[in-house]
């Protein structure tokens, strides 16, 4: 299998599926909640879609009394522009699957505010990201764990092809107008994606077999979005089904 062609190798883990893939997930998370006994606290930006809802529910049901919930600050690494009831929204399908059914205060969940003008739901997110990094001009929020899919157009969080959020190089959230869907997304920016401790894949079916080959071919680099999550100093960790690693 060629290495993904990037300046820290990209591990990839090809697990039966999809609920070893929950599995395997779920004990990435639990390895990254060690931060609490280094940094005091664990934060993680979630992924939305389908793919990481069984991983969410699976979190709730086995480490809803394991994990220190009072310590651990979720954010979302993308959002759809509707608001936090809607059928669409990351934040909804996190809520029923994982924040709902585990003790962590209200304030440790940071959505974004998506039922506001886009704009100013990117604006607002940035803000809380610098408040709670205390961030400084110019500095980057590294959190302990970002989790990702991809479509199979290539995208990851809502850095689709061909969008103007893809080379946003200063902002830490911005809102990007998806042609396709004719509706704006919310989306963490590179630097952010790429300045985390741990980045992590989740990649299940084999309506992602073709696009996951077309990721790691060497002789593709810089075709798709999900490429350029290369961590500065931080691990890349595929976890890909055995479907949607049919074609690797
Ligand atoms: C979103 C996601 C997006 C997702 C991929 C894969 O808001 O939709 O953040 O990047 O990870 O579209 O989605 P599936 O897991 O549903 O295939």
């Amino acid at each position: 299998m060629p290495p993904l062609a990037n300046k820290n190798a990209a591990e990839l883990k090809v697990v039966p599926d999809a609920a070893v893939l929950n599995a395997a997930a779920v004990h990435e998370f639990r390895a990254c909640a060690e931060a609490v006994a280094v940094r005091g606290r664990f934060t993680v930006a979630l992924s939305g879609g389908n793919t990481p809802r069984g991983v969410y529910s699976l979190l709730a049901e086995q480490h809803k009394n394991t994990l220190p919930w009072d310590k651990v600050f979720i954010f979302f690494g993308d959002e759809r522009h509707v608001p936090p009831d809607h059928p669409d929204s990351n934040y909804r399908m996190a809520r029923e699957a994982l924040l709902s059914k585990v003790p962590i205060p209200e304030q440790n969940v940071f959505r974004v505010r998506a039922e506001l003008p886009a704009d100013l739901a990117a604006d607002q997110y940035e803000g809380e990201l610098r408040v709670f990094f205390r961030l400084t001009a110019g500095a980057w929020p590294r959190f302990d764990l970002i989790l990702l899919g991809i479509g199979d157009d290539g995208h990851t969080a809502s850095l689709f092809p061909g969008t103007a959020a893809l080379k946003e190089k200063s902002r830490l959230v911005v809102a990007n107008w998806v042609e396709k869907f004719q509706s704006y997304r919310i989306t963490f920016t590179y630097p952010v994606l790429n300045h985390a401790a741990e980045v992590v894949f989740l990649v299940s079916g084999k309506s992602k077999s073709q696009i996951l080959r077309d990721i790691f071919d060497p002789a593709k680099k810089g075709s798709y979005p999900a490429q350029a999550i290369q961590p500065e100093s931080g691990r890349l960790l595929w976890i890909a089904d055995r479907d949607a690693a049919s074609l690797l």
